[in-house]
C-alpha cells in the first residue's frame, strides 16, 4: 500500500489545518500551547487564525517549526505578538515539568524494575539532575527574562536588569547536549535485560521532550529575542 504524506515545502495561509495535523502530530501540541481550539473542522489557516485572534505570520512561523521545516529567515512579526509567544512558552514549560518529567520519571522506573541491573539507577540520578538544571532554567526565564520582556510591550525600560542573549544561548546548549547523553546511555552503553519496551518508550518519551525542547529554544532564540531587541531598540 502507498503511503500519501503531505509534506509542504512552504505552509500557505490557504492550507487546511486538518491536514497538516494528519501528517505531523506535533501540530496539536502546538495548538495545546497557544491555548487555540483542536476541533479545527474543514478551516484553512488563515480564517482560524482570523476567527482566534492570532496573528496569521506568527501562526505559520510556528507551524514551520513544528512540523520541523527549518524556519524562514524573513520572520517579520509586530512587538504587539510578544504576549502571544511567551503564553505558548510558559504552556510549554508547563508542559516539560507537569507532563514529560512525571512520564519520563515513571518509564525509566518501570525500565529498572524488569533491568535490576545497578547502572540503571544511574540514568534515574541522571535524569533527575538533568530536570533539576531544566527547572532552574525555566524558573528564571518565568521570574526574570519573561516579566522584563513583557514590560517593554508597556513602553517600560528599566536599567537594572542584565540580560545577555550570550548566557541564554550557552544555557540552552547544555540543555541540549545533556538530553543528548541521557539517549546515549540508553542506546550505547547500559546493559539490557528483557526491557525493549520500557526502554523503547522512555526513548520515545525523551525524543517528544528532545524535538518540543528544540522547537522552543528556537522559538526563544530566534524568535523571541530579535523582537525584544528589536523593542528595546524603540524604547531607548
Ligand atoms: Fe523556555
Ligand atoms: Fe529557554
Amino acid at each position: 500500500m502507498k503511503m500519501h504524506t503531505f509534506h509542504p515545502i512552504k505552509i500557505s495561509p490557504h492550507d487546511k489545518l486538518i491536514t497538516l495535523i494528519g501528517s505531523n502530530p506535533h501540530v496539536l501540541l502546538l495548538l495545546e500551547h497557544l491555548n487555540l481550539p483542536l476541533l479545527v473542522g474543514n478551516q484553512k489557516i488563515e480564517s482560524y487564525c482570523t476567527k482566534n485572534n492570532i496573528d496569521t505570520n506568527l501562526f505559520i512561523t510556528l507551524l514551520t517549526l513544528y512540523i520541523g521545516l527549518p524556519l524562514p529567515t524573513d520572520i517579520s512579526l509586530p512587538a504587539s505578538e510578544l504576549p502571544s509567544i511567551v503564553k505558548l512558552l510558559k504552556n510549554s514549560h508547563h508542559y516539560y515539568l507537569h507532563e514529560k518529567y512525571i512520564e519520563i520519571k515513571n518509564k525509566i522506573h518501570e525500565m529498572h524494575l524488569v533491568n535490576p541491573e545497578p547502572e540503571l539507577s544511574w540514568v534515574e540520578k541522571f535524569f533527575e539532575d538533568y530536570m533539576a538544571e531544566v527547572r532552574e532554567h525555566l524558573d528564571y526565564e518565568e521570574h526574570t527574562a519573561f516579566p522584563y520582556f513583557l514590560s517593554l510591550t508597556q513602553g517600560k525600560m528599566s536599567n537594572n536588569f542584565q540580560f545577555s542573549a550570550k548566557d541564554y544561548l550557552n544555557h540552552h546548549s547544555d540543555i541540549e547536549i545533556k538530553l543528548a547523553d541521557l539517549k546515549q546511555l540508553l542506546l550505547a552503553h547500559l546493559p539490557v535485560a528483557e526491557d525493549y519496551k520500557a526502554r523503547r518508550q522512555t526513548l520515545q518519551c525523551l525524543m517528544e521532550l528532545e524535538f518540543d525542547l528544540k522547537v522552543h529554544t528556537l522559538i526563544e532564540e530566534k524568535i523571541l529575542v530579535p523582537l525584544v531587541i528589536q523593542l528595546e531598540e524603540q524604547l531607548k
